[in-house]
């Protein structure tokens, strides 16, 4: 992303986001509402810790020389395995009074720009969801819920499904936010009947696949299968719920072996390179979300900032791939991570 976007971003992001050059969380702690991390930032500190921790195996003596980026999430070919994650809230967690519908039309435009997928957030202010869905109306994307009670619920459900949206997610993790506590609407940890009603009624609407954000165990994994999801987001929501979480690199590899591809896994946390995604798509991932630095991109550069950063991203990996000799995404795997 330029430096015009990145100094746009720090000027309107004051008191929110110091837009730093590596987005760690060590500036923010404790902010939330805002950009940072629950508490003492630790479970957003590890997300970049257990990814800085791996390394790879660098190869030149192979026969690559033009890998390949593109992938399918969920029936959906993309350009490039890496997405944005659902981010809400814009002008109580970004920029004092930004306009929702600016902020994530950018995200959701731009992702399509460039072959890639940009998810919506929801939160207690109507106008978070408003915004999701008139963007969702133009632009390819997949809607992140809260596990509402009841009619709340089906009513934004149904509002999201008339979108045509590729999947529809849940993160069940917002039990932990203190965002809607503070709003005086906290939401609670879902069963997985109450889950498994949830992902039929989505299923019952042109088969639309079912995501569910938040999963950190492979015990919450195995849940998310019975209850009929067809995909899983490994993700502690960048920090944001609970303190003291391991970064979502070190719980990867055990999700993914107890799932061994019956559903698909996306990865968010932390991630902020090409080499990061490749990294995940090492340790079991099939796409990988990014959040923070997306906001940063679309609050400073709008739909082209949002266009540059992934665009950048992409060429990383591919650049990683090329030194990593790897062809395509399905042929990545655990060997290209370097093992003490
Ligand atoms: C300001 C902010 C708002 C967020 N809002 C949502 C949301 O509405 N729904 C959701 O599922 N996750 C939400 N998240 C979590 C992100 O989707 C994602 O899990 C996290 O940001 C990934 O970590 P990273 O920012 O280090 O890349 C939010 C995160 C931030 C920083």
């Amino acid at each position: 992303m330029s430096e015009d976007f990145r100094a746009n971003a720090k000027q309107l992001m004051q008191g929110f986001c110091r837009v730093c050059p590596i987005c760690n969380g060590r500036a923010c702690i404790g902010e939330v509402p805002g950009m940072g991390g629950l508490g003492t930032a630790a479970s957003f500190h590890n997300n970049v810790a257990a990814l800085a921790k791996i390394t790879l195996n660098m190869s030149a003596l192979h026969g690559v020389t033009a890998p390949k980026t593109n992938t399918t999430f969920l029936g959906t070919e993309l350009k490039m395995p890496i997405l944005a994650a659902p981010i809400g809230g814009a002008q109580f967690n970004m920029s004092k009074g930004f306009d929702e519908e600016a902020y994530i039309e950018a995200v959701l435009a731009g992702c399509e720009d460039v072959g890639s997928l940009g998810c919506t957030g929801d939160g207690v202010p109507a106008f978070i969801i408003d915004a999701a869905v008139k963007s969702l109306s133009q632009h390819k994307g997949i809607p992140f819920i809260k596990p509402w009670e009841g009619k709340e619920l089906y009513e934004k459900i149904d509002r999201v499904l008339a979108c045509k949206p590729v999947a529809v997610g849940m993160d069940v993790d917002a039990a932990g936010l203190v965002t809607l506590r503070k709003m005086g609407r906290p939401v609670a940890p879902m069963p997985v009947s109450t889950l498994s009603e949830v992902v039929s009624y989505v299923h019952k609407h042109n088969n639309t696949p079912f995501i569910v954000k938040g999963i950190m165990t492979p015990g919450d994994a195995e849940k998310a299968i019975t209850a009929g999801a067809d995909a899983i987001v490994v993700s502690n929501h960048g920090g944001r719920i609970l303190d003291h979480c391991p970064g979502t690199a070190d719980v990867l590899p055990a999700i993914a072996a107890v799932v061994h591809k019956r559903i698909q896994i996306a990865v968010d946390g932390g991630v902020r390179s090409g080499t990061d995604v490749l990294k995940l798509l090492a340790l079991g991932a099939d796409v990988v979300l990014i959040g923070r630095p997306v906001c940063v991109a679309s609050v400073g550069g709008g739909r082209e900032g949002v266009k540059q950063y992934f665009t950048t991203l992409n060429q990383q990996l591919n650049q990683a791939m090329l030194l990593t000799g790897v062809e395509n995404i399905t042929s990545i795997t655990n060997e290209i991570i370097y093992h003490v």
